[in-house]
């Protein structure tokens, strides 16, 4: 598969969706994690997750296209500044010149006119635009911005409020460590925070783990 929108789009449609969907049935009626984070999608339909959904964290917007195809969400908001940050506040291979921000997120705009309403693209901060979303509103988020220990801790606080009970709180790069890719400390954040709030934490291990909780 390609790296294009239109083809990613491709590949996660169609046939494939079927047995996706069956596969990830069986994990939520086995009680198991997911095998892949695009199964995320199916499992919202199956939790009747058909309201506001967020990611923060957005870049060429792969995974809001995964989202917005195989969800049922009325309304999807990809929210990510596409701004350059100095090193020490973003160590991160996502962290690219201005220009590559512009670009992305003028494919991400032009791409996602397609979805009509339910694609809002929220150029901000994941701080600014947590302002502009109510508590206690949305049915899903998926936090994947900076995925420092500091940053994603506050990510955590700040969009925990926004989800409403009964709903999917997830997350990319359950990872501690300075990594080639960057700085990760996703895995302590989490980890603090489900134990604080006592939540059963589930972790999709692929060479990029995603991790997930049900607000009760
Ligand atoms: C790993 S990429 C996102 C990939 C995307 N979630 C996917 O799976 O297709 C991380 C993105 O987070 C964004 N980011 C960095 N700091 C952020 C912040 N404070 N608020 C929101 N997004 C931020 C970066 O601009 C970058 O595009």
């Amino acid at each position: 598969m390609g790296n294009s929108l239109e083809e990613v789009t491709k590949h996660y449609t169609g046939k494939r969706g079927f047995f996706k969907n069956l596969r990830t049935r069986m994990a939520w009626y086995l009680d198991r994690p997911l095998r892949n984070r695009r199964d995320l999608a199916y499992l919202l339909t199956l939790m009747h997750l058909d309201g506001k959904g967020v990611e923060i964290g957005v870049a060429k917007g792969e995974f809001s296209v995964v989202l917005l195809e195989n969800s049922r969400l009325s309304i999807l908001y990809s929210v990510d500044p596409w701004r350059e940050y100095s090193e020490d506040q973003y160590d991160d291979l996502n962290n690219v010149a201005q220009q590559i921000n512009e670009h992305r997120y003028r494919s991400v705009v032009e791409y996602f006119k397609k979805y009509g309403q339910r694609s809002q693209i929220l150029r901000k901060t994941s701080r600014e635009a947590s302002r502009t979303i109510d508590d206690n509103s949305l049915d899903f988020v998926y936090i994947d911005a900076n995925h420092s220990y500091k940053a994603c801790k506050e990510d955590i606080e700040l969009w925990w409020p926004k989800l409403k009970s009964g709903g999917l709180f997830a997350g990319h790069d359950y990872l501690d460590g300075h990594l080639p890719d960057g700085d990760f400390g996703v895995k302590s954040a989490v980890d603090e925070f489900v134990a604080k709030n006592h939540l059963r934490l589930y972790v999709i291990h692929q060479e990029w783990p995603s991790w997930y909780v049900i607000k009760h």
